[in-house]
């Protein structure tokens, strides 16, 4: 059958010209697809006599399987030919230098978290987290501030709308509700860490409706209050890298700690500069105390049995402290210029006892 026969070389030298998958999909379509030229052809066989009939369609099959034989041949060549082009266009050169001129940095906020938790880490401390959005029992009652205590005025809570029961979810206003979620869901020894986002309605040049806090809780047989100042004394000096750096407990109070105390670091303020380490000046970093016996019952935990120390500390008042940066609200104004300045080079990386390597930061703020 000539036509068949001349439509066989026609796709059969098409298919052999084909350079891309595209290219060879569209051949198969314009010869075997439902319009195809092949397709209208065994159309055509209807009109044939019936010996003739079996004859063209024999003839017309063999041809429809040479073209599909040759079809997947060359559809096998162009998908090896394309994955081979694709692998070269994205090779990368493993032996290259990496490239150090421009890129990101590190915010200062989560440089300081790595460093807090890199020095703790050393400790023994493990990182724990909890939600941002919290029930009043763990940012409040759990912590010994029932309904009426003063402290919850003071932290300018965001609350959330009042669900049908009454009651009303509200924005963490510290990390310490994540002391209680750990307390009620491990046995005691702990030691964890909670590095996170908290929220009081306060604005101004010293506070921000979202800043960071990190909340440090320890629960064992012996815990006491040495063990307290021994280990914050040894974060501060390793935070600042002040190796003498004088530390100060001063008694306070907080709901949740009994006894408590605020720690002071020793600075210097001659000449209006402010400078860490000694100096006859002291700075209040954080607050801290013994876990209250109270607290330890409403997780479950028997006061006669376990003690404890926690801690909380603002992670921007020390990375301010730490990196001579002046204004909090600078922290989230995403201005690239300042992050060039005060943000630091990813590579490098916070050593575990030392806080950041000397000579990491990016814009050389001291
Ligand atoms: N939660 C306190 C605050 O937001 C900080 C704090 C003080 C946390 C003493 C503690 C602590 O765990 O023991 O101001």
């Amino acid at each position: 059958m000539e036509d068949a026969d001349r439509l066989r070389d026609e796709v059969l030298g098409e298919i052999s010209r084909a350079e891309t998958p595209d290219a060879l999909e569209a051949i198969r379509v314009a010869a075997l697809g439902r319009r195809g030229r092949l397709t209208e052809l065994m159309r055509g066989l209807g009109a044939l006599a019936p010996e003739a009939r079996r004859e063209a369609g024999a003839a017309l099959n063999a041809v429809k399987d040479v073209i599909a034989a040759a079809l997947a041949e060359a559809g096998d060549r162009l998908g090896r030919a394309a994955r081979a082009a694709q692998l070269a266009g994205e090779r990368a050169d493993v032996t290259l230098p990496v490239q150090t001129g421009e890129t990101g940095r590190i915010h200062p906020i989560s440089q300081t978290v790595d460093e807090i938790v890199a020095i703790f880490g050393e400790m023994g401390f493990v990182v724990a987290e909890g939600p941002h959005i919290e029930e009043d029992f763990y940012n409040f009652t759990a912590l010994n501030i029932p309904p009426e205590h003063p402290a919850r005025q003071e932290h300018d809570t965001f609350y959330l709308p009042e669900r049908p029961d009454g009651s009303r979810l509200v924005l963490r206003t510290h990390t310490s509700p994540v002391q209680i979620r750990t307390m009620l869901a491990q046995t005691p020894p702990i030691r964890i860490i909670v590095p996170g986002r908290t929220f009081r309605a306060d604005h101004d040049a010293t506070h921000s409706p979202m800043f960071h806090q990190v909340e440090g809780l320890v629960i064992d047989r012996t815990t006491h209050m040495g063990h307290l100042k021994g280990c914050l004394i040894e974060f501060c000096r390793a935070f600042f890298d002040v190796e003498d750096l004088p530390v100060r407990f001063r008694p306070s109070y907080f709901p949740f700690t009994e006894p408590s105390a605020e720690v002071d670091i020793g600075c210097s303020r001659k000449g209006g500069e402010l400078k860490i380490g000694a100096g006859g000046d002291w700075l209040e970093i954080l607050g801290s105390g013994m876990v209250h016996p109270q607290v330890l019952r409403n997780c479950g935990i028997d006061p006669a049995e376990y003690q404890g120390f926690a801690f909380g500390m603002g992670i921007e008042r020390v990375a301010m402290l730490k990196y001579g940066i002046p204004d909090l609200r600078t922290f989230y104004d995403s201005d690239l210029r300042w992050l060039r300045y005060y943000g630091f080079l990813p590579l490098d990386i916070p050593s575990p006892v030392r806080g950041a390597l000397a000579g990491s930061m990016a814009g050389g703020a001291a």
